[in-house]
């Protein structure tokens, strides 16, 4: 399983349903607070993963149920709840996987593809339950549960395998030596102004100064690695925010909160201290 999925990162024949695919999607789904929301900027974290918790929940119940006598009432409904919330969950999915690499879109397809089959099998499955045909309704359910548990399967090697929508900066905080780094002179820091530097000569950090206080960020941006440093300072919502340069993900300068997408996540802000005119940075 694990060599076909690597050759499915690698299949360029996926690329151009996958285009298709792609433009509808960016096509259907053009509000970018409606975006921002299916992403999870408001809650910080991405919000497909926690949206699959209904179908899947529903559905293994369906099928326990399933298992016992006189539980066809309770497991009708339970297939019900799992089909009506599979959509929004597979919407969500689709706009994470709108902004994803190519290598990763490729395996998001078919990780799609086996939850369309999946929740198709549930539609006809639930069909078939309202119209008496139990025998059937149950059949179809447990095939919808083993095509769906397939696509969980595969929607698992494309976020821990190939790191889809998993913060991609906070590894750095894992290089980071404990104490206290020096980054830059307070008297030649400019106000307002992206700056870079490195802290233990590899890890790249922002600097913003507005005033007196100086916001330090990792530089690499939560979403695929974009360099943040590269990027624009732009007021949203009234808050200065650094905008990726790569998808246009904007983190709040005085916070690190993602207001927004694609990135689900917050970027990780670094304590900061003046010592004798010197600004420093350390682990959080
Ligand atoms: S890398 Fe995609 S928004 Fe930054």
């Amino acid at each position: 399983m694990r060599a076909l999925l690597t050759k499915v990162e690698q299949d360029s024949r996926l690329d151009r349903a996958g285009d298709r695919l792609q433009k509808v999607v960016l096509g259907t789904l053009r509000p970018r607070r409606l975006r921002d929301l299916l992403h999870g900027v408001t809650l910080g974290h991405p919000l497909h993963p926690a949206m699959v918790q209904v179908p899947v929940g529903a559905w293994i119940s369906a099928a326990v149920l399933d298992l016992m006598p006189g539980q066809r009432r309770p497991a009708t409904v339970l297939v019900g709840l799992g089909t009506a919330s599979a959509l929004p969950a597979a919407i969500a999915g689709l706009n994470d996987w709108a902004a994803l690499a190519r290598d990763q879109r490729r395996v998001g397809l078919v990780h799609a593809a086996a939850n369309t089959v999946g929740m198709t099998l549930y539609a006809g499955s639930l069909a078939a339950r309202l119209s008496g045909r139990h025998g059937m309704g149950r059949a179809l359910g447990f095939l919808g549960l083993s095509t769906v548990s397939l696509g969980a399967y595969i929607g698992g090697h494309l976020a821990y395998k190939q790191g889809a929508q998993v913060n991609q900066s906070i590894s750095e905080l894992h290089r980071m030596t404990d104490g206290w780094h020096s980054l830059a002179d307070m008297a030649t820091l400019p106000q307002r102004t992206l700056i870079t530097r490195e802290v233990d000569d590899d890890i790249s950090v922002i600097l913003y100064r507005h005033g007196d206080e100086v916001t330090v960020m990792l530089e690499r941006c939560p979403h695929q690695s974009g360099p943040l440093g590269e990027g624009e300072v732009q007021e949203i919502d009234g808050h200065a925010c650094v905008v990726c340069p790569w998808h246009g993900s904007a983190f709040r300068l005085n916070g690190g909160e993602v207001v927004q997408g694609p990135s689900g996540n917050d970027q990780q802000i670094l304590p900061t201290r003046i010592q004798n005119g010197v600004l420093q940075t350390r682990l959080p």
